[in-house]
């Protein structure tokens, strides 16, 4: 089940579809954090009514000089977006880019986004044989003449990650071939070890994008924010849209960011999930299950059943999935699950087995 721009996480029209109440849906075809959103920012959330009748900050001052202290950084290397899909937008805008390359598959707003400004796109195919792994020496081949690189760390959907210091290496030779680097972090919480940020200064060709919507579970509020190099963040502000950023989303961002235990409780029950996710998944004979380091896994039907077909059955189960179909270099084999609780991971490894079991008795 996808929107029209081609994503997961349309709960309501998934609901409307199947004729199920939009309240019982399982959705696994989004990546949000099962455990979000915080505590702490449901708590802000239920007091800040006042909000709703004042204007935000245009400059998100408060969220930036929160994020900026993070890092360290200064909050003028930060640029708040209503989520991260704004400042993919308004980058390529910016950038003007006549030639860019993407390694696919991928998440398809960038080239949506490059598409619109007019951009030739280049594609370098992961191989499934690698487990859609990102070699770099390729990649740099793949890169000869374009002005931009997009890199999602850890990719969305094959949960492959490139580690901290291969990409500190493609940076430096990226950047003696005038390449710039756009950096999408939206998944990178999961594996905070392998992130940039610390690397970024002034003189960096690389802008870091990170989400907020997936790791707190705020995709509703949007809410994201990019991180370069100040001379470039200037100029960004002064193209982007006055007040994209509400102040709920800044002040829950704020709170969320500062929930050190939330951020920890995640990752240790995740850890659990994840790994009876991979072993129950990969048990199963009809499925191959690709290695990830983030909340959700690529897989990959093996025989008969198609992943248009899977959608359908699951959703007769209120289940939902991605049908990976239509990200570039995919097939109709594959599909995206996200790691959620351990009822519903049950649930969803219960109902591929009925599901799988029937087929072969019908067969
Ligand atoms: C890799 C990647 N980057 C960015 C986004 C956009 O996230 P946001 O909700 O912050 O706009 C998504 C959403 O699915 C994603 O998968």
């Amino acid at each position: 089940m996808t929107t029209s721009c081609g994503h997961g996480g349309n709960r309501r029209a998934f609901a409307a579809k199947y004729g199920i109440p939009e309240a019982e849906v399982i959705d696994l075809s989004a990546n949000s954090n099962p455990w979000g959103p915080p505590e702490s920012v449901l708590r802000v959330y239920q007091e800040s009514a006042s909000l709703l009748s004042r204007y935000p900050d245009p400059d998100s001052q408060f969220l930036k000089k929160e994020i900026a202290r993070n890092y360290p950084l200064w909050p003028e290397n930060v640029i708040a977006g209503n989520g991260s899909t704004e400042l993919i937008h308004l980058l390529v805008q910016f950038l003007k880019p006549r030639k860019a390359l993407l390694i696919e598959p991928t998440f398809s707003e960038y080239r949506r986004a490059l598409n619109l400004q007019g951009t030739e796109v280049r594609a370098l195919l992961l191989r499934e044989k690698n487990n859609f792994q990102i070699n770099t020496a390729e990649l740099l081949n793949a890169a000869q003449g374009v002005d931009v690189v997009f890199l999602c760390n850890p990719n969305n959907p094959t949960g492959a990650v490139l580690p901290r210091a291969e990409i500190l290496t493609l940076i430096e030779s990226m950047h003696r071939r005038g390449i710039f680097l756009v950096l999408d972090e939206a998944f990178i919480d999961w594996v905070p070890e392998e992130a940039l940020a610390s690397a970024l200064t002034d003189q960096s060709s690389f802008f870091i994008l990170r989400s907020l919507t997936k790791f707190y579970s705020l995709s509703g509020i949007r809410i994201g924010y990019g991180l370069g190099a100040r001379r470039l963040i200037e100029k960004l502000e002064h193209v982007k849209i006055t007040w994209s950023v509400n102040h709920l989303a800044e002040i829950l961002a704020v709170e969320a960011l500062r929930d050190l235990e939330f951020q920890r409780k995640s990752r240790q029950l995740f850890q659990q999930e994840k790994d009876f996710l991979f072993q129950e998944l990969s048990a199963i004979e009809e499925l191959k299950v690709f290695p990830s380091v983030a909340n959700f896994f690529l897989v990959k039907l093996k025989n008969g059943i198609r992943a248009g077909e899977l959608t359908e059955k699951l959703a007769a189960e209120k289940i939902m999935i991605r049908d990976a179909g239509n990200f570039v270099g995919l097939d109709n084999q594959f599909f995206r699950v996200a790691v959620a609780r351990r009822e519903e991971n049950q649930l969803l490894i219960n109902a591929l087995r009925r599901i799988f079991e029937m087929s072969h008795a019908a067969s």
